[in-house]
């Protein structure tokens, strides 16, 4: 039986999130552990210079993403893991579909919308072409599911969009894949402000969790968090929004439902909450920065993962590049 094709991808900018763990990394792991899966996981550098990167920044977060990846429990001997730019036929892929997709389409993205505003200065091509380069990574390998989180949805669709118009004209080209969320915390809030996404870009540190913070910082950050007026723990993300994302945290972090913590909970303060919350992520995270700092220890085993990854990726890669090249019309 052919394997379902999972593919996803993680930008190695600044740090890796509680929200990136919940929401992606943590469910990929649980993908991999699937025989019936064939799992592909990629570092999308290319993505990350659509805003500016300093590079020796950008070198130091790449390899050590490459790192948070296999220390979260990404197995290079079982799934393909590689870095973007090692493979240029996304670039090239990306190309090609750009003719396939719309300005109109590309200025209504919510996330070109946000970046945009954010950094007005510097509003450039990448920025808005991002999603199609994010519909080559993913076309490339005929993927059939995509894990995301919620913010990436939308590129999802877009994905989805462009290889079905581009079948349309040419004939079955590629796969035409399915996102799919994480059941509980697929989007994960601010830990300061609860109606906004914890982001890695956040520039306040105690609004977001690394996934190498200590048992301290993460302690702090949690009792800190900004919760709602009342004292009743309840789910309600529009009129309990921190109460509600510390119940989403708690409920990932131990693998229970958000319904078997309200229960758990009834009576009891908001303070209770934010200890027992604060465990579970700290119980949760711990194996990661042990397994972290002897893997970021050996540059040159980490870049050896990473080539053969690259190997691995490129041939399938070149195939389908191939393919939608004839349909065009290329002389090959
Ligand atoms: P990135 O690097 O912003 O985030 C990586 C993954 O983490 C998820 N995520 C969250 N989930 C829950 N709560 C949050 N607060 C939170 N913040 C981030 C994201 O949804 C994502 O799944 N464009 C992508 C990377 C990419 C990609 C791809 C993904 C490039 N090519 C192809 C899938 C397929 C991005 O910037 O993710």
């Amino acid at each position: 039986m052919k394997k379902r094709v999972v593919y996803s991808a993680i930008q190695p900018s600044g740090i890796m999130t509680l929200g990136n763990y919940i929401g992606a990394v943590k469910n990929w792991h649980e993908l991999q552990a699937n025989d019936n899966n064939s799992c592909i996981f990629a570092l999308a550098d290319l993505h990350t210079i659509t805003v500016r990167q300093d590079p020796d920044a950008l070198r130091r977060n790449t390899k050590s993403f490459l790192a948070l990846l296999l220390a979260a429990g990404i197995d290079p001997s079982s799934s393909v893991v590689y870095i973007q730019s090692h493979v240029h036929e996304h670039a090239e892929l990306a190309w090609l579909l750009n003719c396939y997709t719309y300005v109109g389409e590309m200025n209504r993205m919510t996330q070109f919308k946000d970046k945009s505003a954010k950094h007005s200065d510097n509003i450039n091509m990448g920025l808005m072409d991002y999603p199609v380069l994010m519909a080559a990574d993913i076309l490339l390998y005929d993927s059939d599911v995509v894990p995301v989180g919620v913010d990436q949805m939308q590129h999802l669709e877009i994905a989805r969009d462009i290889a079905g118009r581009f079948n349309n004209s040419y004939g079955e080209t590629f796969v035409v894949p399915t996102g799919q969320l994480t059941k509980t915390g697929a989007k994960i809030m601010s830990l300061q402000d609860p109606t906004a996404k914890m982001s890695k870009s956040d520039p306040n540190p105690n609004a977001v969790i690394s996934v190498l913070d200590s048992a301290d910082d993460i302690a702090r950050k949690i009792k800190r968090a900004v919760t709602d007026s009342g004292s009743e723990i309840v789910y309600d993300v529009e009129n309990k929004p921190g109460v509600s994302n510390l119940l989403t945290i708690l409920a990932s972090a131990e693998g229970a439902t958000i319904e078997d913590e309200v229960k758990r909970f009834k009576g009891k303060m908001y303070g209770h909450l934010k200890v027992a919350c604060a465990e579970a992520v700290v119980e949760m995270l711990r194996p990661f920065r042990e397994r972290y700092d002897a893997l970021i220890a050996d540059e040159g085993a980490l870049l050896a993962f990473a080539r053969d990854g690259a190997a691995k990726a490129e041939q399938i890669a070149a195939r389908t590049l191939a393919r939608a090249k004839d349909k065009i019309g290329f002389v090959l």
